[in-house]
């Protein structure tokens, strides 16, 4: 697929969590050499630090200690050559390996519907994607990031799908968790990702639906090179 150099675009990637939105995003962005940026994982190194902060004790979240911390916390990316995508640090701190445990998983959506977390990410995000060509994931670019994306894909899987493909990858990092506490996660995730009152997680109504449960990384591929040819097309 040949990339447009004229027409650098916005191509937002939102959706449910664990359906492969990070794997797809990232395998569109390096086909388009576009940059890819991770929201989920901005979300999710604010509740790190939240945690090694003690603005969470016990699960649960001290909105106002969360606040409190967040002009200290400074969050960028530095693209790292052997994974072939962005590394995410907090005030230098390399946390990539750091975000992904149950723990932050079980925090992060009280945390990414506090007000003043959002303003702060949406604002990074933005000044992220003012030159365009990036491929951006999460739940809200479509709808609040980014409104004018020239691509937005709202993907999806079947729940119990998206289970098993999160287990094997906690398995595979020697994490010892159980397929039925994962799954929980994953339900409750849905639900509080839907049914938050500051930018809930709903397609925007000129996103695409793109339901991976049973497709392959290359059968996606295909489905956004039609999808990537017809928006340039009509630019
Ligand atoms: O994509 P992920 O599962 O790593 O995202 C972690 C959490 O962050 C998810 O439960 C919801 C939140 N999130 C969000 O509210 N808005 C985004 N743009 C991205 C993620």
């Amino acid at each position: 697929m040949e990339s447009n150099k004229k027409h650098k675009i916005i191509i937002a990637v939102d959706g449910f969590s664990s359906c492969g939105k990070s794997t797809f995003a990232k395998a569109i962005a390096a086909r388009l050499g576009y940059i890819f940026i991770d929201t989920g994982a901005m979300y999710r190194a604010v509740t790190l630090y939240a945690l090694e902060h003690g603005a969470i004790r016990s699960g649960i979240v001290d909105e106002d200690a969360v606040v409190a911390l967040l002009k200290e916390i400074d969050i960028d990316f530095r693209f790292n050559p052997t994974r072939g995508a962005s590394d995410i640090y907090v005030n230098g701190d390399l946390v990539e390996g750091k975000i992904r445990t149950i723990e932050v998983s079980n925090c992060v959506s009280p945390v990414s519907s506090i007000r003043e977390v959002r303003e702060k990410l949406v604002a990074i995000q933005q000044q992220m994607g003012r030159k365009r060509g990036v491929v951006m994931d999460g739940r809200d670019i479509g709808t609040v990031v980014f409104p004018d994306a020239e691509l937005k894909i709202y993907m999806t899987a079947d729940p119990h799908v998206r289970a098993l493909r999160r287990y094997d990858e906690l398995k595979a990092k020697g994490d010892n968790v159980s397929l039925e506490e994962i799954e929980h996660n994953v339900r409750s995730r849905d639900e509080a990702d839907m049914s938050r009152a500051i930018s809930p997680l709903r397609k925007a109504e000129d996103a695409i639906v793109l339901d991976n449960s049973f497709m392959t990384i290359p059968e996606q591929m295909q489905w956004f090179e039609a999808r990537y040819n017809e928006v340039i097309a009509n630019l």
